[in-house]
């Protein structure tokens, strides 16, 4: 369980942040008296920070670690290839272990006939996407969702709806999307896709880091109908949603809903950079066969260190059957986090999400952001989301009762010191 032990952040974060302050691009990490703690080791939901003080992490790092922090058998899988082959060729020379990886996600995921393009982060998976539907279609369009995020990368950003990231860089974007309401009536996306004939349709299965939304029931199904008759390429994004953080392996197999194009990404590597575009082999065969240059490639593809962690974290996600515990403690979670809106009517608006995917949506920005440096300093790890009113509750696919219960306990007594 979590146990702090300095104030916090304690000397040596202070230290550290100081440190940083001079050598690292300003913009980059968010310094500040209250904020944040620097991270030594972790396991399971726990992070043990600089200063020796143990936190409850609730935001997973981002999603990334759905089997746990540092997990024994994804450690071991990175020490054993680390030992054999650090970097391959992947689009030359590659390693056996990314044939064994690019094999395993064609069986797990819900495209039949499925071929991957591997990436190193989300964005990478966004831009295969969309060149694989500008390839498939001819078509440039994009339609996209207001509050989506799709990462940060110019082609991810001009699909990715958030004004705050894409204002400064709006000159030299590519322009090739428009941006729809999430969740917004299907026959005003029918009349879209009838008027400007996009070649993609890009969705979050449930909104992630624009504040946890889930679209109206039947939405995605009515997504699917309308692109398939259309013409249109359907691509779900599950770079967060994915890996059973949702309940089911892939949140779109909750709307029984098979996209043309599958982002994967965060927990499929159990902690290392590594992601993927996925489509079926038919549609992947607008590529065409190499013939000695690939058309889409990069350094790392296929690194044989995060083929083997991801390989790992899959093997663990399968057999420790984590996509249904995370539909268990979902609903434990789920629960107590709408007692506690009982509770606190006049601090929390909203719960919602799916599985371990839950979002805590507060009256205003100014009550939810200033919980998070409470949390900090009571031991809890949480991050804001969409436009700062709501806090993203994504633990570990891995979390006991215990944990949660500790962490409701935790949010009741800052939520009565707000009050
Ligand atoms: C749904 C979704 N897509 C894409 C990305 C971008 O991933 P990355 O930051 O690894 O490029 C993110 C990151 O948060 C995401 O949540």
């Amino acid at each position: 369980m979590p146990q702090i032990s300095t104030a916090v952040p304690g000397p040596r974060s202070i230290a550290l942040a100081e440190r940083l302050r001079r050598v690292e691009s300003p913009n980059v990490t968010y310094l500040a008296p209250d904020f944040p703690v620097f991270w030594d080791h972790a396991e399971g939901c726990l992070v043990t920070d600089v200063d020796g003080n143990r936190f409850l992490d609730v935001t997973s790092a981002f999603g990334v670690v759905g089997v746990g922090h540092n997990h024994p058998r994804v450690v071991a899988a990175v020490q054993e290839q680390a030992a054999k082959l650090l970097h391959g060729m992947g689009d030359v020379h590659p390693s056996e272990v990314k044939v064994q990886l690019c094999e395993r996600i064609a069986g797990l995921v819900p495209i039949p006939h499925a071929q991957t393009i591997l990436g190193q982060n989300g964005g990478d998976a966004v831009e295969a996407a969309l060149k694989t539907a500008m390839l498939a279609t001819g078509r440039p369009g994009v339609l996209a969702f207001e509050n989506g995020y799709h990462g940060l990368t110019y082609g991810a950003l001009d699909v990715t709806a958030r004004p705050d990231f894409r204002g400064p860089f709006l000159p030299q974007l590519g322009g090739f999307t428009q941006h729809l309401p999430f969740g917004c009536s299907l026959a005003s996306i029918g009349a879209h896709l009838q008027a400007h004939r996009p070649g993609a349709v890009l969705a979050e299965p449930i909104q992630g880091r624009g504040g946890i939304v889930v679209p109206p029931e039947g939405w995605l199904r009515g997504l699917r109908a309308l692109c398939t008759e259309t013409n249109t390429l359907l691509i779900l994004d599950e770079i967060f949603t994915g890996w059973g953080r949702t309940g089911d392996w892939f949140a779109c197999q909750f709307d029984g809903v098979i996209p043309d194009i599958l982002c994967i990404g965060k927990a499929m590597g159990g902690g290392l950079p590594i992601s993927a575009c996925v489509a079926s082999a038919e549609l992947m065969s607008v590529w065409g066969v190499s013939t000695g240059e690939a058309l889409h490639t990069s350094t790392f593809l296929g690194n044989p260190i995060a083929c083997a962690a991801s390989l790992a974290a899959l093997e663990v996600l399968e057999e420790d059957n984590l996509p249904q515990r995370a539909a268990l403690s979902g609903s434990v979670l789920a629960i107590g986090l709408h007692t506690l809106q009982t509770e606190f009517p006049l601090l929390i608006t909203e719960v919602r999400g799916r599985g371990l995917m839950l979002g805590l949506e507060m009256v205003s920005p100014a009550i939810a952001l200033p919980l998070v440096p409470a949390a900090l300093r009571a031991g809890l790890i949480l991050l804001p989301a969409g436009d700062g009113r709501v806090l993203e509750f994504v633990p570990p696919l891995v979390i006991s009762e215990e944990q949660i219960a500790w962490c409701l306990t935790v949010l009741r007594h800052l939520l009565t010191e707000f009050a």
